[in-house]
C-alpha cells in the first residue's frame, strides 16, 4: 500500500464531518437563543426548520461521511465513484441551508427547489452506496444495512418533496400530520437506525479489538426493524394504530436483538477499557431503544398522547430519540472516525519511516469525556422542559448541551488541526511497505 494512497484517504468523509461540525454549532446556537421552540407544537414551521438543521445538517452529514469511510473498509473495496461523492457534498452543503431557511419562513416554492438540490445529492449517494455494495460481492448484515439505509434515505427525501408539494397544492386525500409522521420515521428509523444496526457491528469490534462470532442475532435484528418499519409507515400514513402498533413493536424487538448481538461482540473484545467515544455510542444505542419503547406507548390504540405540546407526547419522544439516542451515537462515532481519518492522512504515509503517534493520541480524552457527558446530562432537563413546558428547564438543558457541544467541537477541531501535517513535503510520495493499518495502533 503506497503512502500516496494512505494520504489520499478520507478527504471526502472528513469534508462531511467538517460540514457536520459547522451544523452542530449552528443548530445548538439556535436552540440556546430560542429554547422555547421545544415547547411549541412540533409541526410549527420554526420547529420543522430546527429539526432539519439538526437532522439534515448534522446527523445526515455525519452518517453520510461515515458511510463513505466505512463502506469501503467493511466491504473490502473502494468507493464506486468518488467524484459523485464530491457532487453529493456540494449539493448537500448548498441545498440544506436554503432548505432550513425556506422551512423557517415557510416558503414552499423555495423549499421545493432546494429540496430537489438536496434530493439530487442523496440520489448520487444512494447509487454510489448500492454500486459499492454490489461491486464488493459481499452480503451479510453490514452490506445489507448500508444498501437498505441509503434506500430509506432516498425514500424519505422523495416523501419530503411530496409533503412540500402537498402542502402547496393540497392534492393528497391524506392527513398532512399523518404523512409528516411517516416521513419522519422513514428518515429516523429507516436511515439512522438501519445504519446503526449494521455499522455498529463494524465499528465496535474494530475499535475494541473484538469480533462478531455469530451474525444470526444481528441479521434477525435487522430483519425485524425493516419489516417493522414498512408496517409502521403504512400504519402512520393511514392512521391505523392497530397496524402501527405491531410495526413499532417489531422495531423495538429488532433493536433489542441488535443490542444483544453488540453485547456479545463486546464481551469478546481484547481492549478492556472502553473509551469515551465507544461509551457514548453504546449509551446512544440504549437511548434509541428507550425511544422505540416510547413510540410503542404512543401508538397503542386509544393512546391519549399525540402531537399537542406538554406532557408525554411526540415532542418528548423526539427529544429522547434525537438528543438521548442519535446525538451520542453519532458524536461517539465521530470521536472514532475523525481521529482515524486524520491519522491516515497525516501520519499514515510516515509509517515505517519514523515514529508516528497512535490515532487515539490525537484526541484530548478529558475534553472528549466532558463534552460527551455534558451533552448526555442535557437530556434530562430538556425532557423535563418539554414535558412541563418549562422555560427554566429548557434553558438549563440547552446551555448544558451548548457547553458539551463546545467542548466536543474543540476536541474535534484539535484533531483536525493535525491535518496540517498531511501536506508536509515528501509525505505523500514514497511507497511504504505496510499493509492495512494495524488497528491496535489506530484505535
Ligand atoms: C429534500 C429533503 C426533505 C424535504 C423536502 C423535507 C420536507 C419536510 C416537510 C415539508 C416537513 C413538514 C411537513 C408538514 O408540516 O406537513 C418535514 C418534516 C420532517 N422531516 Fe423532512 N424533509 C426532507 C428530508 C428529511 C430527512 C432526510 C429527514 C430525516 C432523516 C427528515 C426528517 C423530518 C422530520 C423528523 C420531520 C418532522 C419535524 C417536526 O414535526 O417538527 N426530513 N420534512
Amino acid at each position: 500500500m503506497s503512502a500516496s494512497w494512505l494520504a489520499a484517504q478520507g478527504r471526502l468523509p472528513l469534508a462531511f464531518m467538517g460540514l457536520a461540525l459547522a451544523w452542530l454549532v449552528f443548530a445548538t446556537g439556535w436552540l440556546v437563543f430560542e429554547p422555547g421552540l421545544l415547547a411549541l407544537p412540533h409541526p410549527h414551521p420554526h420547529v420543522v426548520a430546527l429539526t432539519h438543521a439538526w437532522v439534515l445538517g448534522f446527523f445526515v452529514s455525519v452518517a453520510c461521511g461515515a458511510v463513505y469511510q466505512l463502506a469501503p473498509v467493511a466491504l473490502g473495496t473502494t468507493l464506486a465513484n468518488e467524484r459523485h461523492g464530491w457532487w453529493h457534498f456540494g449539493l448537500h452543503a448548498t441545498g440544506v441551508p436554503g432548505m432550513v431557511y425556506s422551512l423557517r419562513v415557510w416558503d414552499l416554492t423555495l423549499l421545493g427547489h432546494l429540496g430537489f438540490v438536496v434530493g439530487l445529492g442523496v440520489l448520487l449517494f444512494t447509487i454510489n452506496t448500492w454500486t459499492t455494495v454490489r461491486r464488493s460481492g459481499r452480503g451479510g448484515t453490514v452490506a445489507w444495512s448500508l444498501a437498505l439505509a441509503a434506500s430509506w434515505l432516498l425514500l424519505t427525501v422523495l416523501l419530503g418533496l411530496l409533503l412540500a408539494a402537498n402542502r402547496f397544492w393540497a392534492f393528497l386525500p391524506i392527513n398532512p400530520l399523518a404523512l409528516l409522521r411517516a416521513h419522519a420515521h422513514l428518515g429516523l428509523v429507516g436511515f439512522f437506525v438501519t445504519l446503526l444496526q449494521g455499522v455498529g457491528f463494524q465499528l465496535v469490534p474494530m475499535f475494541t479489538l473484538g469480533e462478531v462470532r455469530d451474525w444470526r442475532i444481528a441479521n434477525v435484528g435487522l430483519a425485524f426493524s425493516q419489516g417493522g418499519l414498512l408496517v409502521l409507515t403504512f400504519g402512520l400514513a393511514w392512521q391505523l394504530s392497530w397496524l402501527a402498533l405491531p410495526g413499532a413493536l417489531a422495531i423495538a424487538t429488532g433493536l433489542g436483538c441488535s443490542g444483544v448481538g453488540l453485547r456479545r461482540a463486546l464481551t469478546s473484545r481484547k481492549k478492556r477499557a472502553l473509551d469515551p467515544g465507544i461509551r457514548a455510542f453504546l449509551g446512544g444505542c440504549v437511548g434509541v431503544f428507550a425511544a422505540s419503547l416510547a413510540a410503542v406507548a404512543l401508538v397503542v390504540p386509544g393512546s391519549p398522547w399525540g402531537s399537542a405540546p406538554g406532557g408525554f407526547g411526540a415532542m418528548v419522544y423526539a427529544v429522547l430519540g434525537l438528543a438521548g439516542g442519535l446525538l451520542p451515537c453519532l458524536a461517539g462515532m465521530m470521536c472514532k472516525i475523525v481521529p482515524f481519518l486524520t491519522w491516515m492522512r497525516a501520519d499514515g504515509p510516515r509509517v515505517g519511516r519514523g515514529p508516528t503517534p497512535p490515532a487515539s493520541g490525537l484526541t484530548r480524552p478529558r475534553l472528549e469525556r466532558w463534552g460527551l457527558t455534558l451533552q448526555l446530562a442535557a437530556v434530562a432537563p430538556l425532557l423535563a422542559g418539554t414535558w412541563r413546558l418549562s422555560e427554566p428547564w429548557l434553558r438549563a438543558g440547552t446551555w448544558l448541551l451548548a457547553i458539551g457541544v463546545a467542548l466536543f467541537v474543540a476536541d474535534m477541531l484539535g484533531v483536525l488541526w493535525h491535518l496540517r501535517f498531511a501536506s508536509l513535503p515528501g509525505s505523500t510520495s514514497a511507497s511504504v511497505p505496510t499493509t492495512t493499518p494495524d488497528h491496535s495502533r489506530i484505535s
